[in-house]
């Protein structure tokens, strides 16, 4: 049984007075499902000092251990400071850093290494979807971005198509449960049929307390990877309400 996960990314936003979010959240957070927020890592180390029934988990990491590598961070240190998961491949950091598949692999090995789960992010691009192409590109980025070795607890994977991030745009759920489908039967076949359907399977773009229930109900969806509606308490307690209740 595939626990349901609530993942709010909170992105380049958040002094410490956010931090007050975390506490309005821990009624939401007693319930089935987990939630966990990925604050700046500046904030990690004082999110999670006051985290309660919230895990707390950074928005990425370096692939080297340790190293010459100037403003970089390794899985190593956001395990230190409190983190216990690292979302990887975000589009923003495909998009704005040029991370490729094979770049992202490596740091999910690095964040293995460290002992955080990873949150692999794949999704296609407007283009890629008016196309055609949204199969083909979500089988490619999941072959290349996700190492041999995931396993359900190593390893979870967020769907974001691209143009749904940010934009109020979201997939129909007949979309949604396309990928979701193929992606459960991609992760069987190469993993196998237990590993295969035990890593857990986020939608994420543009997810709110309005669509929320809705999204929850497509099958293989287990929950959500969530930007802005996750900054404040009160928007994401009811996404995550809606998911434990699903
Ligand atoms: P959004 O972002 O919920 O603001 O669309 C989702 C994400 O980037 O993870």
């Amino acid at each position: 049984m595939r626990r349901k996960l609530a993942a709010g990314n909170w992105k380049m936003n958040g002094l410490a007075s956010a931090l007050s979010e975390l506490d309005a959240l821990q009624d939401a957070a007693s319930g089935a499902a987990e939630v966990l927020i990925c604050p700046p890592a500046t904030l990690i180390s004082s999110a999670s000092s006051h985290a309660g029934n919230v895990t707390i988990g950074a928005q990425d990491c370096h692939s080297a251990p340790s190293g010459a590598h100037t403003g970089e961070l390794s899985a190593e240190m956001l395990k230190d400071a409190g983190a216990s998961a690292v979302i990887l491949g975000h589009s923003e950091r495909r998009a704005d850093h040029g991370e490729s598949d094979a770049y992202v692999a490596y740091k999910t090995q690095a964040a293995w290494a460290a002992g955080l789960t990873a949150i692999v992010c794949v999704g296609e691009t407007l283009n890629d979807r008016e196309t055609g192409q949204t199969l083909d590109v979500i089988g490619s980025q999941l072959s290349g971005s996700l190492p041999d070795d995931c396993t359900g607890e190593n390893t979870v994977v967020a769907y974001e198509p691209v143009w749904a991030i940010g934009t109020g745009k979201v997939p129909t759920t007949e979309q949604i449960a396309e990928v979701h489908t193929f992606m459960r039967s991609t992760l069987m076949s190469r993993f196998g049929d237990d590993t295969g359907s035990a890593i857990r399977l986020l939608y994420g773009g543009s997810v709110k307390a309005s669509n929320a229930a809705e999204i929850f109900a497509v099958s293989d969806v287990d929950g959500a990877l969530v930007g802005g509606a996750s900054l404040k308490a009160v928007d994401f307690a009811p996404i995550v309400e809606a998911l434990n209740a699903s």
